[in-house]
C-alpha cells in the first residue's frame, strides 16, 4: 500500500474525495442599522453586521468564488412576540438583505433560514401553547408566510430549519400558488437535538429568551439514524430540492446513510459549536487551525456531502485559492 502514498503525484492521482469552492456555503448573522459590527464572543472570527457591511462582505465572497451565503437575522428583543409576526415583515431584516445582496450581487445565491426562534419572545422555532408545547400546523401557517415573504424579497433558496411536520408541502404549495416557481427548498430534514448549537444561539441573541429549555419535541433524537431517513423521504416526497443533515462532524454516518440510500443533494452545517471547537484548540495553539479546518472539510466530502454550510467558508476558499 505504501508504493502509491510513496510521492505527491501517486497520492493527488489516487485522492478519491476533494474540497472546492464549489462545495462552500457561507452562514452570516445580519444586523438592523449601519456601520454595524458587532464580534460574536463564542466564535472568535465571525461578526454579526448591518447590511451596508455585509455587502461588502459579498463582494469578497463573490471574488472568492463562494457560491452562496446563508442569512442569519438578528432580531431587537423589541421585535420579538409571541406570534413572530416579525418573521414575515416585508421590511425585516433578512428580507432587507435579501434585496440588497439580489441588487448589487445576482450571481450571489442567497438562502434564508426560515424557523421562528430569532422571532419569539421564548426562542422556540414554533408557537407555543400555554404549557410551552410548540404547536405544529399553528407553526406551519407562520412559517409558509415567513417563507414566502422571502422568496418574494428574492431568496433563491429558502430553508426550513424548524422541524415541524409537513412544512415542506405547506411551503411548495404556497410558492407554486404565487407562481414563484423557482424558489428552491433546502430542508433541514435531519435535524438533532444538538449541543453544539450552543454559539449560534449566543450569536442570533435566543439563548437567553431560550433558557434552560429545549427543542427535544421537535429536533431529532441523537441516538437515532432511521428517522432520519424517515424524515429525509419525507421531505423529499414533499417538493424538496435538497436535503440537510446538522449538525456535521459528530452526524457523518447520517451523511453517508442519506447519500447512499436516496442519491439526492445532501449537505452538512458545520455548525457553530464545531467552529467554537476547532478555534479554540487552535487558539491555545493544541491544533493547527488550518489543517484540522480542511480535514474537517474533506471529510465531509468524503462522507458524501455535496455542499457544506461552514463559517470556515472564506478561511477555507482563500486556502484552496492561494494555498
Ligand atoms: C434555528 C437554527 C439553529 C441553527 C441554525 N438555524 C439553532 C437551533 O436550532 O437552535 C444552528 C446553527 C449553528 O449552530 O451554527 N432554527
Amino acid at each position: 500500500m505504501r508504493r502509491m502514498r510513496k510521492d505527491d503525484f501517486s497520492r493527488r492521482l489516487m485522492r478519491e474525495s476533494r474540497l472546492s469552492v464549489d462545495d462552500l456555503i457561507y452562514p452570516v448573522f445580519v444586523l438592523g442599522g449601519e456601520n454595524r459590527s458587532e464580534a460574536v464572543p463564542s466564535m472568535p472570527g465571525v461578526a454579526r453586521k448591518s447590511i451596508d457591511l455585509l455587502l461588502r462582505e459579498a463582494e469578497e465572497l463573490v471574488q472568492l468564488g463562494i457560491p452562496a451565503v446563508a442569512l442569519f437575522p438578528v432580531t431587537p428583543q423589541e421585535a420579538k412576540s409571541l406570534d413572530a409576526a416579525e418573521a414575515w415583515n416585508p421590511e425585516g431584516i433578512a428580507q432587507r438583505a435579501v434585496r440588497a445582496l439580489k441588487k448589487n450581487f445576482p450571481e450571489l445565491g442567497v438562502i434564508t433560514d426560515v424557523a421562528l426562534d430569532p422571532f419569539t419572545t421564548h426562542g422556540q422555532d414554533g408557537i407555543i401553547d400555554e404549557s410551552g408545547y410548540v404547536l405544529n400546523d399553528e407553526t406551519i401557517d407562520a412559517l409558509v408566510k415567513q417563507a414566502v415573504s422571502h422568496a418574494e424579497a428574492g431568496a433563491d433558496i429558502v430553508a426550513p430549519s424548524d422541524m415541524m411536520d409537513g412544512r415542506v408541502g405547506a411551503i411548495r404549495s404556497a410558492l407554486e400558488a404565487r407562481e414563484l416557481i423557482y424558489t428552491r427548498i433546502l430542508a433541514y430534514s435531519a435535524k438533532y437535538a444538538s449541543s453544539y448549537y450552543g454559539p449560534f444561539r449566543d450569536a442570533v441573541g435566543s439563548s437567553g429568551n431560550l433558557g434552560k429549555g429545549n427543542k427535544f419535541t421537535y429536533q431529532m433524537d441523537p441516538g437515532n439514524t432511521d428517522e432520519a431517513i424517515h424524515e429525509v423521504t419525507l421531505d423529499l416526497a414533499e417538493g424538496a430540492d435538497m436535503v440537510m443533515v446538522k449538525p456535521g462532524m459528530p452526524y457523518l454516518d447520517i451523511v453517508r446513510r442519506v447519500k447512499s440510500e436516496l442519491q439526492v443533494p445532501t449537505f452538512v452545517y458545520q455548525v457553530s459549536g464545531e467552529y467554537a471547537m476547532h478555534v479554540a484548540a487552535a487558539q491555545n495553539g493544541w491544533l493547527d487551525r488550518d489543517s484540522v479546518m480542511m480535514e474537517s472539510l474533506l471529510c465531509m466530502k468524503r462522507a458524501g456531502a455535496d455542499g457544506i454550510l461552514t463559517y470556515f467558508a472564506k478561511d477555507a476558499a482563500k486556502l484552496l485559492k492561494h494555498g
